[in-house]
C-alpha cells in the first residue's frame, strides 16, 4: 500500500487526498490552519456523500475512503511515507520553507512533490538534501474529475523518481504527462495567456463578459468560458502564475492585464471570495 502526505487541505490538497484515498492510498492530510484542515476533511466527506446519494458509491465504500484519510496538525507527527505532495499557496518562499521541513523530517526514501502550477521545481529542490527525489505533480482542478497530472522533472530529478511518480499518478486513476521545468510548464504556459487575453479583451471593451465566455464555450467547445474559468481557478492564482511567466521568460507577451491586477488589489478573487467577474 502506498502512503502519502498531502500538505494543504484547500481545493487542490483536499481533492488530491480524496482521489488518492479513493484509489487505496493511505493518506495523511495536514494544513497550517486547524480551521482549514477541518473544512478540507468536511469537503471530502460531503463530496463523497454526494456520490453515495447519486448511487455511484456504496456508503461503506465512502466510510472506507474516509478511514484512509488521517488529519494531522503537524508534518512532524506523520510517520514515514512514500510520497509527500504539497499544495499550499503559490508562494515560493513558503514552499521553500516547507521543503526544508519535509527534507528534515522524512527519511531518504520519501519522494517530495509539489503541486505548484508554475514555480521552478529545480529551485525548490535546491533547498533539500535530495534534489534527485524532488518532482512536480501538477493536478488540475477539480482533482477528482480531471484526469491529467503534469509531471515535472527538475534539473536534477532522477529517472527512478520520475518512473515511480508516473506509476503513483496512474494508480490514482490519472493520466500523467511529462514536462520539463520551464515557467508555467505546459498547462499554464498555454492556458494563462488565453485567460489573460480574455481579460484584456474585456478591459478594452471588445465584448462584454458573457459574450467573451460564450464565444469560447460555443465556438471552441470549452466547458467553461475563460472568465468563468479564471474565477474558478482564483484571480490571485492567475496573477501569480502570469507573474512567474512574465519574469521567467522576460517576454512582454505575458504581462498581466491591468484589469486582472486591479481586481486582485480589490480582493475580487473569484469563486473563493464570492466575487470576481461573476457574483457567487
Ligand atoms: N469537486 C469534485 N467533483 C466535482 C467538482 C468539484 N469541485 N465540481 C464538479 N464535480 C463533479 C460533479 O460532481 C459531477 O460528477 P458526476 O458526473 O459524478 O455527477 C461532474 O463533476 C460534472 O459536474 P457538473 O455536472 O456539476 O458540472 P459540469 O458538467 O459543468 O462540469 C466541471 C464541471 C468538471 C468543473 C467542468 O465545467 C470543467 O471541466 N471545467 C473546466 C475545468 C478546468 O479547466 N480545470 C482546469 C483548471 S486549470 C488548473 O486546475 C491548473 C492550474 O494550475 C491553474
Amino acid at each position: 500500500m502506498t502512503t502519502m502526505l498531502v500538505i494543504g487541505a484547500g481545493q487542490m490538497g483536499g481533492g488530491i487526498a480524496q482521489t488518492a484515498a479513493a484509489h487505496g492510498f493511505e493518506v495523511y492530510l495536514t494544513d497550517a490552519l486547524a480551521e482549514g484542515l477541518r473544512r478540507g476533511v468536511e469537503g471530502i466527506s460531503s463530496r463523497l456523500g454526494k456520490q453515495v446519494e447519486k448511487g455511484r458509491m456504496a456508503s461503506d465504500e465512502r466510510m472506507a475512503i474516509l478511514e484512509r484519510i488521517h488529519a494531522v496538525s503537524q508534518i512532524e507527527e506523520v510517520p514515514e511515507v512514500d510520497l509527500a505532495v504539497e499544495a499550499v499557496v503559490e508562494d515560493e518562499e513558503q514552499k521553500r520553507d516547507l521543503f526544508r521541513r519535509l527534507d528534515a523530517h522524512f527519511g531518504p526514501q520519501t519522494i517530495l512533490a509539489s503541486n505548484t502550477s508554475s514555480i521552478s521545481i529545480t529551485r525548490l529542490a535546491r533547498v533539500t538534501s535530495r534534489p534527485h527525489q524532488v518532482i512536480g505533480m501538477h493536478f488540475m482542478n477539480p482533482v477528482p474529475v480531471m484526469t491529467l497530472v503534469e509531471v515535472i522533472r527538475g534539473e536534477l530529478t532522477d529517472d527512478a523518481t520520475v518512473a515511480t511518480v508516473l506509476r503513483y499518478a496512474r494508480n490514482m486513476g490519472k493520466t500523467p504527462v511529462e514536462a520539463h521545468d520551464y515557467p508555467g510548464f505546459v498547462a499554464n504556459r498555454i492556458l494563462m495567456p488565453m485567460i489573460n487575453e480574455a481579460i484584456f479583451a474585456l478591459g478594452e471593451g471588445v465584448a462584454d463578459r458573457d459574450a467573451i465566455d460564450t464565444v469560447m464555450k460555443l465556438g471552441m467547445n470549452h466547458p467553461m468560458g475563460p472568465l468563468t474559468l479564471a474565477d474558478f481557478i482564483g484571480l490571485d492564482t492567475c496573477l501569480a502564475i502570469l507573474q512567474v511567466l512574465h519574469e521567467g521568460f522576460g517576454d512582454p507577451k505575458y504581462r498581466p492585464a491591468p484589469l486582472l491586477k486591479k481586481m486582485v488589489d480589490a480582493g475580487l478573487y473569484g469563486r473563493k471570495s464570492g466575487r470576481g467577474f461573476y457574483q457567487y
